[in-house]
């Protein structure tokens, strides 16, 4: 879900829906806004399907107030209808909050308001939270009577703490309050929000990009802080200390890096931007006087890091394919067992570590409920964790010990492309500086560097295969079923391949490494289909062409993404995308390239919604 708050002279509601727009990659189900009345009134507009249709509704709605509160909702309690969308109201109708998060226990605390007389409209868990905040005002109101001596907005941040202190799970919440009209609250646990501060008037938002154009001066609100925003002050309340002092940082994202410039589709753009993007995964970063890679965050020094024994990768989605790949990697390279571990199952795991155990956890966004949730359970157990993540000043970024930043630039397309090829580039830089602390020779290292150095040359050249992929896009498009298939550094790349395909364009598809495609996905194979194998030259070239062979022999039609185009993989195969020949642990960075072409190509046959599809969200902050 997404978050956009708004407090100043301007109206609100016109900041909010531009906020919206930014911020639907994070759920487009349903939408709606709620601003303060220069009459005192609350006004609420809310519409189910994509803010389009908000913005429909707002055509006949008068919101007129400068204090308002936006949300674009993902779907966790109740369909995505208008009642379940938000702003909810608390009370008579005195409180309005937008919430992103799970509330674990509102089943009980909707039964306890109920019992209190509180009416519920909504099947949503956030409606709780909104009641329970008016419960609790009221509660504080009474109990401070006639006195008029506390500072104005004491009762609404104590009446916030009272009910988020009753709250399990995750939240990031804006609140406003009728008869407080020049105020804004912001709270969260688990769930991101930030603060743009601006001059006279200030801003929430659930990440930076709805602040682009308005104010580059960001505050992080971090788990259990409640913000008291007017149009001229931020203040910020710890839950348990009370008052606290809060740190302006730079947001560092400019409007071209927000708009589509040109390309008509984020999907498209930020494919297009890998070569840029993997240079920049690498500035600063490769030191060809010691023949390796060379990090500013780490915060381990060469000796520590010299004593891990085991590391342990941590992600989800996308990242968790390129953990996958940078387990081949750093095997290879730095001669260190690697674990590759779901994070939604090494959250409730225990597996015994040893003392000398590092964690990674990969994240684009830096939010990733699940992720966050690994890294505070291996952090808990005494481990060093470092965060490999995209979005600067996100929590995960915030609480791991050290880490590397992409510096993608923001990835708005739901569907992970350039963050992806980012990851796979950082995790061989590191593979490189480990193994250089460990096994790796300085020739070795001299000439990985090499290979790192040419590597966004050759991912242009993959982005020539554009033509190619929608020739054969066109083609196949049809289709209900692909199987995506590969070996060793390549069987990443096959799930990632079959996951892009899926999310965008609604078809199954299943990755697989190419030989165990055997023992079950071979029963899928008939001519309608398509096998898209990732098959260079290298070690398992010709096991991998057997495996095309098999497929063809029960009529399956083959795809090959090839570096060689007179090989034998080439001749085979019905359609052939070829890509630049690198060396064999950079080929799954370029021969990701035309798969997200295809992909795309795909999607956008079947007149899908490319970056925004259904049911999935950009940043998922629920577990
Ligand atoms: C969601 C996104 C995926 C992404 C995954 C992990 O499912 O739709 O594209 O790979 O979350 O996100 P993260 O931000 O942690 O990389």
């Amino acid at each position: 879900c997404g978050i956009v708050g708004y407090i100043g002279p301007k109206q609100a509601a016109g900041y909010l829906m531009e906020g919206l727009r930014r911020l639907e990659y994070r759920g487009y189900d349903s939408s709606g806004i709620v601003t303060l009345e220069d009459t005192g009134e609350v006004a609420i507009t809310k519409a189910a399907g994509r803010i389009d249709q908000l913005a429909a509704k707002l055509r006949d709605a008068s919101h007129q107030g400068g204090v308002g509160l936006g949300h674009t909702r993902w779907a966790t309690h109740g369909a995505a209808n208008d009642t379940n969308s938000h702003p909810h109201l608390g009370g008579q109708g005195e409180v309005a909050l937008v919430h992103n998060g799970v509330i674990e226990n509102f089943r009980n605390l909707r039964d306890q308001l109920e019992q209190m007389g509180y009416e519920f409209i909504s099947e949503t868990d956030s409606e709780v939270v909104a009641h329970l905040i008016a419960a609790e005002l009221k509660a504080v109101l009474e109990s401070l009577g006639d006195d008029t001596t506390h500072d104005p907005y004491a009762p609404l941040v104590e009446a916030v703490r009272a009910a988020t202190s009753q709250l399990r799970g995750t939240y990031g919440l804006g609140v406003v309050f009728r008869d407080y009209p020049e105020v804004v609250l912001a709270a969260r646990l688990g769930s991101p929000l930030v603060i743009g501060v601006g001059s006279g008037e200030n801003f929430i938002a659930s990440d930076g990009s709805p602040l682009v154009g308005h104010t580059d001066r960001i505050t992080y609100l971090s788990d259990h802080e409640i913000a008291v925003v007017t149009a001229d002050s931020i203040r910020l309340h710890d839950r348990e200390q009370g008052p606290i002092s809060h740190k302006v940082s730079l947001l560092e994202i400019d409007e071209s890096q927000v708009s589509l410039n040109g390309f008509p589709h984020y999907m498209l753009k930020e494919i297009f931007e890998q070569p840029e993007t993997i240079r920049a995964a690498m500035r600063g970063r490769l030191d060809e006087d010691e023949a390796t890679a060379k990090f500013g965050g780490l915060n381990l020094t060469p000796r520590q890091l010299q004593r891990v024994d085991r590391l342990v990768l941590t992600a989800c989605g996308t990242s968790w394919h390129s953990a996958l790949l940078g387990e081949y990697m750093l095997e290879a390279f730095a001669r260190i067992p690697v674990e590759v571990e779901y994070a939604s199952e090494l959250r409730y795991r225990n597996p015994p570590l040893s003392t000398n155990s590092l964690l990674f956890a990969i994240t684009q966004s830096g939010e990733t409920i699940d992720t966050l949730a690994a890294l505070r359970e291996i952090k808990r157990k005494g481990h060093p964790t470092l965060a490999i993540c995209n979005v600067v000043g996100s929590t995960i970024a915030r609480e791991a010990d050290g880490g590397v930043y992409l510096h993608a630039g923001p990835e708005i397309g739901v569907a992970s492309t350039k963050a992806y090829t980012s990851q796979c580039t950082v995790l061989a830089l590191l593979a490189l500086y480990i193994g250089r602390l460990n096994h790796l020779s300085f020739e070795a290292g001299l000439r990985i560097i090499e290979e790192l150095k040419a590597l966004p040359d050759q991912v242009e050249k993959a982005l020539d295969t554009n033509n190619e992929a929608r020739r054969i896009a066109a083609k196949y498009a049809g289709c209900n079923n692909f199987l995506y298939l590969g070996r060793q550094f390549n069987f990443p790349t096959a799930l990632e391949g079959a996951l892009k395909l899926k999310e965008i364009s609604y078809i199954h598809a299943e990755g697989y490494p190419a030989a165990e495609m055997k023992h079950g996905p071979i029963a899928l194979v008939d001519e309608n289909t398509p096998s898209v194998f990732i098959v260079p030259q290298g070690g398992v070239y010709h096991k991998v062409i057997s495996n095309m062979e098999e497929i063809k022999a029960r009529g399956g039609p083959l795809i090959a993404v090839v570096d060689d185009p007179s090989g034998r993989a080439a001749e085979l195969a019905d359609d052939v995308i070829c890509v630049p020949s690198v060396s064999e642990f950079l080929q799954p960075i370029v021969a990701a390239v035309p798969l997200q072409l295809l992909a795309y190509h795909i999607a956008v046959h079947r007149g899908c919604d490319v970056d925004k599809p259904r049911n999935l969200a950009k940043s998922v902050t629920v577990e």
